[in-house]
């Protein structure tokens, strides 16, 4: 028989998206009629920016004639959307990258996991506590820690606490770590980095030679223009970062599926024997070898968020998310809720009320309110006792739900 990979047996429950959607519909079954509104996994639900929807039709009248074909493209983009992104998204904010250092892909949640690929084993891994589950379950995945003990942390990995006592800023290792996952603006508590706090993990990283895996997914958010968008706005991030990026959550790509990561040229990694190997290439070879490009279609659409129309309409799209952002915070603390985050994120992190635990306040919003939202403790030991709401949903949805919690 087949043997299977054992790692994934260390695993604990179902991912928690899919563990979510599990308890409502057992609810749902039990009640069919309820008004559910999900605040919970953040998926857009407003449609897509005019401008990429022109583009991509466009893309298609192309694609139906023999002369605008196009079949199999460049496995890390096309280098016209590539262009563009290193223009607009590093260059004008002289960030040093180039169109050659930039990986167009189907999702930052893929990259995030992928990259585990061409990193050996035995590296000492540092995240978050709580976090974005995609970097703890695939390092699981891919053997690089032992079992989950009592409070669900993997023995092999470091957790750097983040809760309202440190201010949701993890401290730096105090040991040696190679690798080490940042998220900001952050899921699942919607913190932000200043430079200065980049500055000092940069810092670290080049110490211990370490390399710094920087999610920005969310970076379009932030709202205060003194914040780095970017770990490439920090000296010396080229030579010890790679960064995620995607169209997700800006431009509403969730079921479009676009997104970016960056590799600078001047990544080093070693080999077992010590020898310096240049990243770069080691992603190059991963990418051409197990993965075909994303569309042609759907690339021309993702171009387009660069037009000024394109600008301007995701910028909408932003603002409307953030004022839902607002509002839930807003009624929130009106009700006596500690509240945190939603103000460069679309994410709000709330502490859970009358001691109840992140799933007891879940399974109560469900049966009393039919809401839907995120157990902190899902996101980690430390997200116990909180919870988070999405903004992404209409703002007729996103006034019942603050109306129904108000009846709780
Ligand atoms: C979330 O709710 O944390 C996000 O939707 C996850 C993701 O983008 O994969």
């Amino acid at each position: 028989m087949v043997k299977v990979n054992a790692n994934y047996l260390k695993l604990q429950a179902g991912y928690l998206f899919p563990e979510i959607s599990r308890r409502v519909n057992a609810f749902l079954a039990s009640k069919p009629d309820a008004q559910l509104i999900r605040l919970g996994i953040g998926d857009v639900t407003e449609p897509l920016p005019k401008a990429c929807c022109e583009a991509m039709k466009a893309a298609i009248k192309e694609m139906s004639g023999v002369e605008g074909f196009h079949g199999y493209g460049p496995e890390q983009g096309y280098s016209w959307l590539r262009e563009v992104i290193a223009k607009q998204d590093y260059q004008s904010r002289k960030c040093e990258i180039s169109p050659e250092e930039i990986f167009v892909s189907d999702g930052s949640k893929c990259d995030s996991s992928n990259i585990l690929d061409i990193l050996g084993q035995g590296n000492r891994i540092a995240v978050t506590d709580p976090v974005y589950p995609v970097y703890v379950d695939s390092n699981v995945m891919s053997g690089n820690t032992g079992r989950a003990g009592d409070l669900g942390r993997y023995e092999g990995l470091v957790y750097l606490p983040i809760t309202a006592a440190n201010n949701f800023e993890a401290q730096l290792p105090e040991e040696h770590v190679d690798l080490i996952y940042l998220c900001f603006p952050n899921n699942p508590t919607g913190a932000v980095a200043s430079l200065d706090q980049l500055r000092r993990w940069v810092a670290y990283a080049k110490e211990h030679q370490a390399l710094i895996l920087f999610d920005a997914a969310y970076e379009a958010f932030i709202q205060d223009p003194a914040l780095p968008h970017s770990i490439y706005e920090v000296d010396g991030a080229r030579e010890c970062a790679i960064e995620f990026r995607s169209f997700s959550k800006n431009a509403g790509f969730t079921g479009t599926r676009c997104a970016f990561t960056v590799v600078p040229k001047t990544l080093k990694g070693k080999t077992d024997d010590g020898a310096e190997i240049d990243l770069w290439s080691l992603w190059s070879r991963r990418q051409s070898t197990k993965f075909n490009g994303v569309s042609y279609i759907v690339q021309r659409g993702a171009e387009a968020v660069y037009s000024s129309e394109g600008q301007a309409e995701t910028k909408e799209l932003i603002s409307f998310y953030m004022e839902n952002a607002s509002i839930i915070r807003r009624k929130l603390m009106s009700l006596g809720f500690k509240v945190f985050g939603g103000e460069h994120a679309p994410y709000v992190w709330v502490n859970t009320p009358s001691n109840m635990d992140s799933w007891q306040f879940f399974d109560h919003l469900l049966h009393h309110a039919n809401v839907v939202g995120t157990p902190g403790s899902g996101f980690g030991a430390s997200g116990e006792g909180y919870f988070r709401l999405s903004a992404f949903n209409s703002r007729s949805n996103v006034e019942k739900a603050m109306e129904r919690i108000a009846l709780l």
